[in-house]
């Protein structure tokens, strides 16, 4: 048993009233000295716990981070994403460690956060940057039951529930940029790297990797992303909890998960067209050296994007960069 997960859950189970000490110690079978020790520590950690001996353990406030225990606490039970949360101070890249839980055996569902990334890397081999409790730096390692040209189904869905838990959580309108990206006012706030290991007719393991720019100033982003990209705080113009928009976001990507398992991708399709921003534009591709301009016409099989060409030929898009013409080649 995990104490700390104990008295969170039970802290928060009770809201504003308080929870004794006695009750805690039998229901959780350890003396209310070991409760005590745990409810210091966690004070150490900036929880507010207000202790009266009368009364009991009341939780006043939580700080902004990332605690385990805390967040399976608040997660409640989920199907798959989230039944198990590990949260690291740094690491090179939360996808990184992932991937070492899938090569081992671990079960999928498992979550995996980091305070910071040293190494954290977006699509086409960029850098993804990762300062220290600025951000939801996080993978999830998955076993789906797909085969490995159907990828990019995890990703859209994984872009769906993301987008949900941004506008539930924030009041925002995020927006969806093919393949994976999230837009709030035209600028990028959150993206998706998926990585598999597979084999021809299988996934063996695949990892989705999520970062999201929660609290990070105008003056923290590399100086080429300034004019294309922004974060929460920046956008609503106020801090958000880190640890409440993980668990929202878990909790959407678990029912999502759960839509692949029951092979619902039509509605995941109709789901991520009704919020895309590309659909309908003029775009600019870039793949390598090459670049192609025409008209998003629609979400292909397998998640492709289907684009006019100004010659009037129609390209199935896999992979790339995708330019909006209407944002000046911003977005
Ligand atoms: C992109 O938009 O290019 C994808 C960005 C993905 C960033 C996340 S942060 C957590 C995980 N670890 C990484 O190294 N990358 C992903």
């Amino acid at each position: 048993m995990n104490l700390d997960f104990e008295i969170l859950r039970a802290l928060r189970a009770a809201g504003e009233g308080p929870v004794s000490g006695a009750d805690l110690s039998q229901r959780l079978g350890v003396s209310r000295a070991a409760i005590w020790a745990r409810v210091r520590e966690l004070r150490s950690f900036g929880y507010e716990i207000e202790a009266s001996p009368h009364r009991g353990y009341r939780l006043l406030s939580a700080p902004d981070l990332l605690h385990a225990d805390d967040l399976l606490a608040r997660l409640g039970a989920t199907r798959v994403v989230g039944r198990d949360i590990r949260v690291f101070e740094e690491t090179t890249s939360t996808n990184d460690l992932a991937d070492r839980f899938g090569r081992d055996g671990a079960r999928e569902g498992v979550v995996i956060f980091s305070e910071s990334q040293t190494r954290g890397r977006g699509r086409l081999g960029r850098r993804w940057l990762s300062p220290p409790r600025k951000g939801l730096w996080f993978s999830v390692l998955l076993r789906p039951p797909l085969r490995p040209q159907n990828t990019t189904w995890l990703t859209l869905a994984s872009a769906v529930a993301l987008r949900r838990a941004l506008e539930a959580e924030t009041g925002l309108n995020p927006q969806i940029k093919w393949p994976n990206d999230i837009l709030v006012n035209g600028l990028k706030v959150a993206g998706i790297l998926t990585e598999i290991s597979a084999e021809l007719d299988r996934i063996k393991y695949a990892v989705v990797g999520i970062g999201v720019d929660v609290n990070l100033n105008a003056g923290e982003f590399q100086p080429d992303l300034r004019k294309t990209a922004t974060s929460l705080k920046l956008a609503l113009g106020h801090p958000v909890s880190r640890p409440e928009l993980a668990v929202a976001i878990l909790r959407e990507l678990d029912a999502d998960y759960q839509r692949l398992a029951e092979g619902r991708f039509d509605s995941v399709a109709e789901e991520w067209e009704r919020h895309c921003v590309t659909l309908g534009q003029q775009v600019v591709i870039r793949i390598g050296d090459r670049e192609i301009h025409g008209r998003a016409e629609s979400l292909g099989e397998e998640g492709a994007l289907l684009v006019r060409t100004e010659h009037g030929r129609l390209e199935r898009v896999v992979g790339g960069d995708v330019t909006l013409e209407s944002a000046g080649g911003r977005a």
